[in-house]
């Protein structure tokens, strides 16, 4: 295998605000959801923000970004993908103007990567609804949050205008049907009804579609694009019933790509309301906004999984989306299941169904690490396990571009060890850079190079040709 992806292929890493900055009460930040779930995005939550939360601190990107961005300038990054805490803007979402210190750090970001010729992909919510909001209006749940969402999208956009060109609306959107949490609902998982899912799942695409347009006035030249995530299910076996199972759980997912990339809600989603008694308010424009669709269609990939009519039994855990194991695939230590082929699966049937460019904005290993001296007395990990894990992926999408796919780039996910999202550890580490913090909070805070940062560093420099077969 000897073709090289396109010259402009963009190469880099990806993080999210409230896994790496910390700095969570710093320079007129408010709380958001993230503060007070310290076991993760499945809750449980807490009243305040308490110590054992890592995300409180994270790796403390707040204050070491330029060592950080610079380490990543070593490896070549022409991308580097980050999301803006909404909660530094606009601390508890509602306030009539923005915080200036916290529009000041990203300005000071956005600087130091173009320092090193590295381009910016924001995303504007990962996660991280501001807690006042949550709190008074549960979220997504309620259209007056469109309203703070808008105000907060215009002044980004009009602030970053000239530093940052793409651009992603609401990180994992297909989401919220897993972890309403994740959309600042409060109320429990347990209590919460489809029909409430699914209006403040309307209430997103709305805000999305809106944001996409307000983003494509203020910078004509912008790219804007969804953000799903990608977990192809396969039937566990060929009846035609677990096909049929597989085919209506990989459509929940497809529901939401389908409204940001052809405009509209498919057609089959009538039935789907109907069946579970769904009635969804709709206002007057809403469906003119959604025809604002996306220019380019992002996604994250870790895994695939199974889907079978018979058993519930065996379910795996897994990034959001579960599935039934599938006896062919090995898992990591997370029991996320490694599939390298799916990758290659999910863009192609993504292109098929929409023509439109994919960018692959996270994937990776999550796994514990040992810090060793090598034999200079420099520390560092000798991740081959995450070098494997990482180019049997980028093979497969090698593929994909060989089958025409269009590709416009990827971030590896967690570039550096950051907090991770389903847990809040430490010790699930994806980076190339190691960070030396613990699960109890321990830890000097230093960088160090593993292994995989050279390998990345190679791969970067060759455009992908020395990727092993
Ligand atoms: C994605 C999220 O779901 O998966 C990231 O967008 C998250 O925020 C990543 O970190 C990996 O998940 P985890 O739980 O291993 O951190």
């Amino acid at each position: 295998m000897n073709k090289k992806f396109p010259e402009n292929f963009l190469w880099g890493g990806a993080v999210a605000a409230n896994q790496c900055e910390g700095a969570y009460d710093e320079d007129g930040k408010g709380l958001s959801i993230e503060d007070v779930t310290p076991k993760g995005i499945r809750g449980p939550i807490t009243k305040e923000p308490t110590k054992e939360n890592l995300k409180l601190k994270g790796i403390d990107f707040y204050h070491k970004y330029k060592e950080d961005i610079k380490l990543f300038s070593e490896m070549g990054f022409k991308v580097f993908r980050l999301s803006i805490a909404w909660t530094r803007i606009f601390p508890n979402g509602d306030e009539e103007n923005p915080n200036e210190l916290g529009l000041e750090f990203y300005d000071d970001i956005f600087d130091e990567c173009h320092k090193y010729g590295i381009e910016p992909l924001v995303t504007i919510s990962h996660y991280e609804m501001p807690l006042y909001l949550a709190k008074k209006y549960n979220g997504w749940s309620s259209r007056k949050t469109i309203d703070f969402f808008e105000k907060y999208v215009r002044t980004i956009f009009n602030r970053y205008k000239n530093k940052v060109k793409y651009w992603l609306t609401f990180n994992e959107i297909n989401s919220i049907i897993h972890m309403p949490l994740l959309a600042g609902i409060m109320t429990p998982a347990d209590k919460i009804t489809k029909s409430e899912i699914y209006q403040a799942i309307h209430h997103q695409l709305v805000a999305s579609a809106l944001a996409t347009k307000i983003g494509h006035e203020i910078i004509p030249n912008s790219k804007i694009g969804c953000m799903v995530i990608a977990v192809p299910i396969y039937p566990l076996t060929p009846d035609p019933e677990d096909v049929m199972t597989a085919f209506k759980a990989d459509r929940e997912n497809l529901f939401f790509t389908d409204v940001q990339v052809k405009g509209k809600y498919p057609f089959y989603i009538k039935r789907y309301f109907k069946e579970n008694n769904i009635d969804l308010k709709i206002e007057l424009g809403d469906e003119e906004i959604l025809k604002n669709t996306v220019d380019f269609i992002s996604f994250s990939y870790y895994m695939s999984a199974c889907a079978s009519s018979k058993s519930e039994e065996n379910k795996k855990s897994g990034n959001m989306i579960m599935g039934v194991k599938n006896p062919y695939l090995k898992e990591s230590e997370w029991g996320w299941q490694i599939d390298p082929k799916g990758l290659r699966y999910v863009l192609n049937t993504f292109y098929e169904r929409y023509d439109k460019p994919l960018f692959i904005v996270e994937n990776g290993l999550g796994a514990k690490d040992e810090l060793i001296e090598d034999e200079n007395g420099n520390k560092t990990v000798i991740d081959d396990y995450r070098i494997k894990y990482l180019n049997d992926h980028i093979i497969e999408i090698k593929e994909a571009i060989e089958d025409g796919v269009e590709v416009m780039g990827y971030t590896s996910w967690g570039c550096i060890d950051l907090v991770s999202a389903s847990t809040a550890e430490m010790s699930k580490r994806y980076g190339f850079i190691y960070v030396d913090r613990n699960d109890d909070g321990s830890g000097t805070l230093s960088r160090y190079k593993k292994k995989s940062f050279y390998w990345y560093k190679e791969l970067i420099e060759t455009n992908g040709e020395s990727l092993e077969k």
